[in-house]
């Protein structure tokens, strides 16, 4: 009994010590000024071109859910080096084709619940596709040679115009039709009216608890829900943000970014 209360102890002060190495203000010491320096440089950088912040948010997504067996910096970065591949060194890292059943497992295998989900997914509100993403669902989706019947019909004809069906598959596709660069709630109800970019996107509207959290967002009381998405995705991103952190001396801090020290 002694033994298991001891063991109970190690694991609550395992899970102190973790926790306290991931609070604000944790190289306050070692570093006085470490949070503002990042904070300003990626101002900075932001200033000068706004599209990091999705490309950042984007890579920060991947880190959470790679483990080490993939180096985070191979995240394929598509726009910027006109190369994209659908595949990922990491299984367990979600995929555009993945049904709602398989985002929903590979989220819960990390911690994360079905409203975790829809809101992290959100960030789709933001940043970027390509053509050779999507392309399958408006020419070849179906046995019979079809678009995803799921597509909006007028959205379709847009996005066959953008995506000719030999056309440049490097061409830039916006992941939310109607604001690209505004992180606000349009991406939900593009996803409720079946404008959905990406087909993992459109899936969020197959099944009950991701619809519902989509149908939250997408709400018609202007401003009210939209707070809400915005505080929600906060709160989602430090806890994405926490799965399997290395702490301590696990892992490496690199000295050059691309390379083991
Ligand atoms: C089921 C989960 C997800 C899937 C299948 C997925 C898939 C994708 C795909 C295929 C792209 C386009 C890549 C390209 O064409 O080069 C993309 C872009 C993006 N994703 Fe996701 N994603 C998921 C979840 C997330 C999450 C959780 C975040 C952040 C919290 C995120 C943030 C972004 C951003 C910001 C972009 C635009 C990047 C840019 O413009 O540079 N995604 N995602």
């Amino acid at each position: 009994m002694e033994g298991l209360w001891l063991v109970v102890l190690m694991i609550f002060e395992m899970a102190l010590s973790v926790q306290s190495q991931l609070r604000t203000g944790f190289y306050s010491t070692s570093c006085l000024r470490a949070e503002a320096i990042v904070r300003s440089t990626v101002d900075s950088y932001f200033t000068k071109d706004p599209t990091i912040a999705a490309g950042l948010l984007r890579l920060h997504f991947h880190d959470c859910f790679v483990q080490s067996d993939g180096p985070s910096w191979s995240v394929p970065t598509g726009r910027r080096d006109g190369r994209v591949s659908l595949s990922s060194q990491a299984s367990n890292l979600p995929s555009p084709l993945d049904s709602v059943a398989a985002q929903k497992q590979k989220f819960s295998d990390k911690g994360l619940d079905d409203q975790d989900l829809v809101t992290l997914v959100g960030a789709h509100t933001i940043g970027q596709t390509h053509c050779q993403i999507i392309r399958y669902r408006l020419y070849n989706f179906t046995a019979t040679g079809n678009a995803d019947p799921t597509i909006n019909q007028s959205f379709l004809s847009q996005l066959q115009a953008l995506c000719p069906k030999n056309g440049d598959g490097t061409k830039p596709v916006p992941l939310d039709k109607d604001s690209q660069t505004d992180f606000d709630t349009s991406f939900f109800k593009n996803v409720r009216d079946g404008n959905g970019v990406l087909e993992s996107d459109q899936r969020l509207w197959d099944d009950a608890a991701t619809r519902h959290v989509v149908k939250k967002y997408a709400g018609t009381i202007r401003g009210l829900f939209g707070l809400r998405f915005d505080t929600e995705f906060r709160q989602a991103m430090v806890k994405m943000s926490s799965i399997e952190v290395k702490t301590g001396t696990d892992g490496e801090i690199r000295k050059v970014c691309s390379k083991f020290n």
